[in-house]
């Protein structure tokens, strides 16, 4: 796995299954662990939030609270719930060789508080970009400052402002989770990308998650499958630590699984479990 921090690497690999809310993420991740599973793989499979008694508090917090969260404190109970997911349970299956699989990890983070928060004009990142670059450029991201960055704006400034505070607030939020993850950047993340419509149209189709998606309202579900563009555009342009592969999730879930377990057998192609498991 790739590692910023000091610490030591575990022989294991990490991968999170990402998107927006009824991608298929989780579908996805119990059909992949699985799979793994069939081939020889030893696979733990986390969930975010949750996975540790802190985490699961923090889960049902953020589901139940009884009065509203706001968006500073959400990014922070985020990364208290992913530091003790970290510590106690991935961290130790990796340096057990196994494989973990993550139903969201920190580009969830990324995209839910920070694009598109940022989207919606109530970025909680806007502060502090100095020092969380510096934590994002040791971890192998570039880290620069948004206005050293500059290139042609297409005409419109304003649009272009947007883009760049989206761009920063994702990567604040990527440079925060280093600092809760300890510097553990996932070896693949893989993000399934659905049009909004199409993802409320299956949460819409589950009794009792209706609510939910019609809670958080349409065009911030935009935002977020805008989010997940992006975060896998700044990681092409390695601007974020880690490899991010986008996946149609438009596609049969039988589909969409064997290409979730091609990019995964690639990744764990160059691990030493998957040497083992063949042997
Ligand atoms: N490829 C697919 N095509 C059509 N329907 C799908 C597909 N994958 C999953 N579904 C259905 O869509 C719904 C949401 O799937 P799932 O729970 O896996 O999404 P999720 O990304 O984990 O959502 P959440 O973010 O809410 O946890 C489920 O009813 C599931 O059966
Ligand atoms: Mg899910």
């Amino acid at each position: 796995m790739p590692e910023a921090g000091a610490e030591p690497g575990g022989r294991g690999t990490l991968i999170a299954l990402e998107g927006p809310d009824g991608a298929g993420k989780t579908t996805q991740a119990r059909r992949l662990e699985a799979a793994l599973r069939a081939r020889g793989f030893e696979v733990v499979a986390v969930r975010e939030p949750g996975g540790t008694a802190l985490g699961e508090r923090v889960r049902a917090l953020l589901l139940e609270a009884p009065e509203p969260i706001g968006p500073r404190a959400e990014l922070f109970l985020f990364q208290a719930a992913r530091a003790e997911l970290t510590e106690r349970l991935i961290r130790p299956a990796l340096a057990a060789g196994r494989v973990v699989i993550a139903d969201r990890f920190y580009a969830s983070t990324a995209v839910y508080q920070g694009a598109a928060c940022a989207r919606h004009g109530m970025e909680p990142l806007a502060a502090g970009w100095g020092p969380l670059a510096a934590v994002l450029a040791a971890a192998g991201g570039a880290g620069a400052a948004p206005a050293a960055r500059g290139g042609a704006s297409h005409g419109d400034p304003a649009a272009a402002d947007r883009r760049a505070a989206i761009d920063r607030a994702i990567e604040a939020a990527v440079a925060l989770s280093l600092l809760a993850t300890g510097g553990l950047v996932p070896d693949l993340t893989v993000v399934l990308d659905l049009e909004a419509e199409a993802a409320a149209a299956r949460l819409g189709g589950e009794r009792g998650r209706g609510d939910r998606f019609e809670g958080r309202g349409r065009a911030w579900l935009a935002a977020v499958v805008e989010g997940y563009r992006r975060y896998a555009a700044l990681a092409r342009a390695g601007r974020l630590p880690g490899r991010v592969e986008v996946l149609d999730a438009a596609r049969a879930p039988e589909q969409l699984a064997a290409s979730v377990l091609e990019l995964a057998l690639e990744v764990l192609g160059r691990a030493p479990a998957a040497a083992e498991a063949e042997r």
